[in-house]
């Protein structure tokens, strides 16, 4: 059966059916949904409920699957697999977190915009989200198209940004919302890494930004002009023009090509259990080696 892609977005993000993803998909199929991501950037699957073995295999089928650096903390005791991130409010007893659990902070950091893995030094490529359980007031998910972002911005400040590299950190995003309990051995694995600001997304060809809430500084520039240029990038890439709000339901998967899209969590009601699991594959090298800029950062 063909696949079906019905645009949701006048720019960007579509709904695929006529597919089982809980099966072993062809080569062609898979090509197929390769080339829908390229296009739309978010795609989502309506009803496809998934165990974690199941959206393992199909993730694996797009590239190498990350395994959170969560897991490294002294006492982590997981929830799920490795490879499969924990995006609810639930600990590894199933029961709804403690106000003051440090995980609370990286979950209400998935409230900034962000791109996943910015701060990793090969960051990632596909982000696969399957809702389990959601409250029963909603909850959403918001995505940027980067790509239109870029095209939109005016040529004297596409010229301006070509070429800088940014360094992100999970630090900083976190000490933004007054998260800084780091034990010394993170605070050296989670050193800033260099990411380009303007990349070529390799599936489609355009050029796109590359932003997150990790982005810290900007190689060679004072701080506040650094800071002021990633904030004026950030407001200009997340205007209601350029963002796709998906409301969820139960058994949706929702992938998103995190090369040229941001995306953020938005406010639900804590009390009730919210349960995603989420699958990434990582990209194919840092953003600086991709775009030949490595002696920026030498
Ligand atoms: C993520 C993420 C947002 C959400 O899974 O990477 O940022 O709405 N999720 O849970
Ligand atoms: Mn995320």
């Amino acid at each position: 059966m063909p696949l079906t892609v019905k645009p949701l977005h006048p720019i960007f993000a579509a709904e695929v059916t006529g597919i089982d993803l809980s099966r072993p998909l062809s080569e062609v199929t898979v090509a197929e949904i390769v080339a829908a991501m390229d296009l739309y950037a978010v795609c989502v699957f309506p009803n496809q409920p998934l165990t974690d073995e199941q959206q393992i295999a199909f993730s694996s089928r797009f590239g190498p699957l990350e395994t959170t650096r969560k897991a490294n903390r002294p006492g982590f005791k997981p929830r799920l697999d490795l490879r499969v991130s924990n995006i609810s409010n639930l600990d590894e007893n199933d029961r709804i977190m403690a106000r003051d659990d440090w995980r609370r902070a990286s979950d209400l950091g998935n409230r900034m915009w962000h791109t996943d893995s910015s701060f990793k030094g090969t960051p990632a490529k596909y982000s696969l989200l399957s809702a389990r359980t959601i409250p029963a007031s909603g909850t959403e998910t918001q995505f940027a198209d980067l790509r239109a972002a870029y095209d939109a911005l005016p040529e004297k400040k596409k010229q301006e940004i070509e070429g800088l590299v940014a360094m992100h950190s999970m630090l900083h995003s976190r000490a933004k919302i007054g998260y800084t309990d780091f034990l010394p051995e993170e605070r050296e694995r989670e050193a800033p890494v260099p990411q380009v600001i303007v990349r070529t997304h390799p599936g489609s060809g355009r050029k796109t930004l590359y932003l997150a809430s990790h982005a810290r500084d900007i190689v060679g520039l004072p701080l506040p002009e650094a800071c002021i240029l990633l904030y004026d990038l950030m407001d200009h890439a997340t205007q209601p023009r350029f963002v796709f709000t998906h409301r969820w339901s139960v058994g949706d998967l929702v992938i998103w090509d995190n090369r040229c899209t941001m995306h953020r969590a938005r406010e639900y009601d804590m009390t009730q259990v919210r349960d995603l699991h989420r699958t990434t594959v990582s990209d194919v090298a840092p953003t600086v080696e991709q775009a030949g800029l490595q002696s920026r950062v030498a």
